[in-house]
Order: structure tokens, then sequence, then C-alpha cells
């Protein structure tokens, strides 16, 4: 089977093609465009791999991705790429249209072309448990949860759902959808919540956090998302959704007091800035679904993801430094020119 991963130089993306590699005898292809949150670092131990293979290209692209899909002999399609920070869409919505929703689109049309051709057998949607929206204390969000996106990121990945439902029910598309809660874990971009503290802590330096800080996020680790990703695409019922969470409700600042504690920095780096607009109080997941049909469950418990992500940012300072200096981005604009 050969699959075309997009956006897989980016942190879910890239933790998602070395867990196929080990787990599984695939041909990764990882389409990526490279903006600011692609990081072909986040690779390079898979790089020489001979089932791996890089293409550097935007899923705006239709005719390149044709292009890609017949010269690799594409079969399944798994679309992790996107505009992903709910910051930077309140600043600017519309890359987040024109990557979440066309490129989505643009993937869309061409699996349903190789479908007919009979050589796509799958296509699976990473979305979001922000699509539901904000919840108030009680509850959780289920597949039936109507949609009702509050940011300009949500919106657009709420949008790029419904293409996808509209390709199943229209052209009968083999395609799936998961959406899951807050992912943590190694090559997360310090821009997230979770990165962006332990970089600032390391370098000792004032921890942001929003409003009272008791906005509730699930985190589940990112290898757990993975499985999630892979039981959906390789099991998963045509047609469904399916949610993942990692069974960890946190207020914010007590993650960040938590990251503090085992960092041994101390607590008066916290400081409380301006609420982030329009910003969703809690998110919870009801995983029942992916759980009693596909048997996945989170294996990491949130003490052991956070102790796992804070020792890996430790032993690599050398990959933060990069990324916050840009030092990567100057090496692609060489290399390959800057897309979009
Ligand atoms: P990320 O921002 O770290 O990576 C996104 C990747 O997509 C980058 O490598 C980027 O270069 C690439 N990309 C952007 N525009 C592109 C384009 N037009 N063509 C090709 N590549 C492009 O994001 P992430 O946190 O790894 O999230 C991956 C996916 O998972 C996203 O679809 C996101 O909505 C979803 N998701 C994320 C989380 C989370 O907590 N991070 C949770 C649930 C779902
Ligand atoms: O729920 C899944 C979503 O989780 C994904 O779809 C998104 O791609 C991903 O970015 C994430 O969205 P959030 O907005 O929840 O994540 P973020 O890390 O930006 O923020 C987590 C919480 O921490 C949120 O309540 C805002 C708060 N926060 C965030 C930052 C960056 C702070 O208090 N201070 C900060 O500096």
């Amino acid at each position: 089977m050969t699959i075309l991963v997009t956006g897989g130089a980016g942190f879910i993306g890239s933790n998602f093609i070395r867990y196929v590699l080990a787990n599984s005898a695939s041909h990764i292809v990882n389409l990526d465009s490279l903006t600011y949150a692609g990081n072909l670092e986040n690779l390079s131990d898979v790089e020489q791999n001979p089932r791996y293979t890089f293409v550097h290209g935007s899923i705006q692209n239709k005719e390149f991705i044709e292009h890609i899909c017949l010269v690799h002999g594409v079969t399944g399609i798994i679309n992790f790429a996107a505009e992903s920070h709910v910051d930077r869409s309140i600043l600017s919505a519309g890359a987040f249209i024109d990557t979440n929703v066309q490129g989505t689109l643009v993937l869309l049309e061409v699996a349903k072309k190789l479908h007919e051709k009979g050589q796509l057998t799958r296509y699976v949607q990473v979305s979001t448990d922000e699509v539901y929206g904000s919840l108030g204390a009680e509850g959780a969000f289920t597949e039936e949860t109507p949609l009702a996106p509050n940011s300009p990121y949500s919106a657009s990945k709420a949008s790029a759902d419904m293409l996808v439902r509209a390709f199943v029910h229209t052209h009968d598309l083999p395609a799936l959808t998961t959406r899951c809660s807050n992912n943590y874990g190694p090559y997360q971009f310090p821009e997230k919540l979770i990165p962006l503290m332990i970089a600032n802590a390391i370098d000792d330096k004032p921890l942001p956090v929003y409003g009272d800080g008791m906005n509730v996020r699930d985190w589940i680790y990112v290898e757990d998302h993975c499985a999630a990703v892979w039981a959906v695409f390789e099991r998963g019922r045509d047609g469904e959704i399916y949610n993942a969470g990692g069974a960890s409700e946190k207020p914010n600042i007590e993650v960040v007091k938590t990251l503090l504690q085992t960092l041994n920095k101390p607590e008066s780096l916290i400081k409380y800035v301006t609420d982030r607009p329009g910003h969703d109080r809690r998110y919870a997941i009801d995983f029942t679904k992916i759980s009693d049909e596909l048997g996945w469950k989170p294996r990491y418990s949130f003490a052991e993801g956070l102790q796992k992500t804070v020792e890996w940012y430790v032993a690599n300072k050398e990959w933060l430094e990069h990324v916050r200096s840009g030092a990567y981005l100057a090496y692609y604009e060489q290399q390959y020119g800057r897309s979009k």
C-alpha cells in the first residue's frame, strides 16, 4: 500500500509517518509545502528509509497532486496538512480558508477520480474536536454533537468536514474523518501551549497564561492520536466519523504548574495576559465509538506523556533553537524556494 500523507513535516504528521513506518509495511509519500510549521528536521531519522519519499508541494495544486498519485501509485490519502494555530487564524484567516478548505476540496477531487479508476481505497480527513465548539462544565463531544465552530480555524476545519461528508454522500467516496482533542509530544511547534511553556521555562522567560487560566482542554499524547488515525485508516467504516481523546481533562493553569514543577522552575514565571478573543472554555471527548468499534484507547496517562515530552525538549535543545531562530526556514528558501 502506498499512502499519500499530506502535512507530514508538521508535528502530528511527522509523528504519524514514524509510527506507520514502524508498525506497517506501507510506503509513505509525504507531501508538504513547508510553511513555517513544516520542518524536515522532524523526519531526519526516517529520510533514508526506502519506504519513505518526501515531495515538496501544496495540497492546493490539483495537477501536481494527481501527478504525484499516478507516479507513486497512491492507494490511500491521509490529510494532515493545515494551518493549525487558532491565534494565527484570529489575526488573519485567509490562509486557513485556502489550505484547510480549498486544499481539502482539491484532495477530495483527486481522491474521487482515483477511486473511480479503482486505484484509491481510502481517504482520511484529520479533523479536530474544535469543530464542536465549546462545552459548559458538564458533558463531552460525541460524533453526533452538532458542529458549532467558534474560531476562524475551527470554522475552516468544519467546512472541510462538510466537504468530506458531501463527497461521501454524493460520490460514494470511501472517506472517513477523525476528530481528536489537544495533542502534545515531541516535535510540536513552540507556539502551542505545552511546547511554548516548556521552551519559555527552559529560558526563564515569562509563561503567558490567557485569561483566568481555567479553560479546559483534553490532552492526548501524540503517539496515541497517531494510533487512532491508523486504526481508522485500516479498519474504520467508510463514511464514518471517529472522535479520539486522551481522557485527560486539565485546566491550562494546572498544565502550566505541572510543567514548572517537572522542570524545577518557579511559579513566579507565570504571567496572566489578556484572554484570546472568543476563547473556547472547555473541550471534552467521548471516544466510546472508536473504542467499541476499533478497539482503540489512549495508552499514555497525562503524567507519563508529559514527562516524556519534557524530557524530549530538554534533550533536543538544538531542534528548539533551530525552530525558534527560523534557521530551518532559511535552509528551505535555499533548497526549495518558499511555497505559497
Ligand atoms: P502543524 O501546524 O504542526 O503542521 C501542519 C503541516 O501542514 C506543516 O508541515 C505545514 O507545512 C503543512 N501545510 C500547511 N499548508 C499546506 C499546504 N497548503 N500543502 C501542503 N502542506 C501544508 O499541525 P499539527 O498540529 O501537526 O496538525 C495536523 C493536523 O491535525 C491538522 O489538520 C490539525 O487541524 C489536526 N489536529 C491537530 C491537533 C493538535 O492538537 N495539534 C488536534 C486535532 C487535530
Ligand atoms: O482541540 C484540538 C486543537 O487543539 C487543534 O485542532 C489545534 O490545531 C491546536 O492548536 C489546539 O488548539 P488550542 O487553541 O486548544 O491549542 P493551544 O495550544 O493554542 O492552546 C491551548 C490552551 O492554552 C487554550 O485554552 C489557550 C491557552 N493558551 C495558549 C497559548 C498559546 C494560553 O493560555 N497561553 C498561550 O500562550
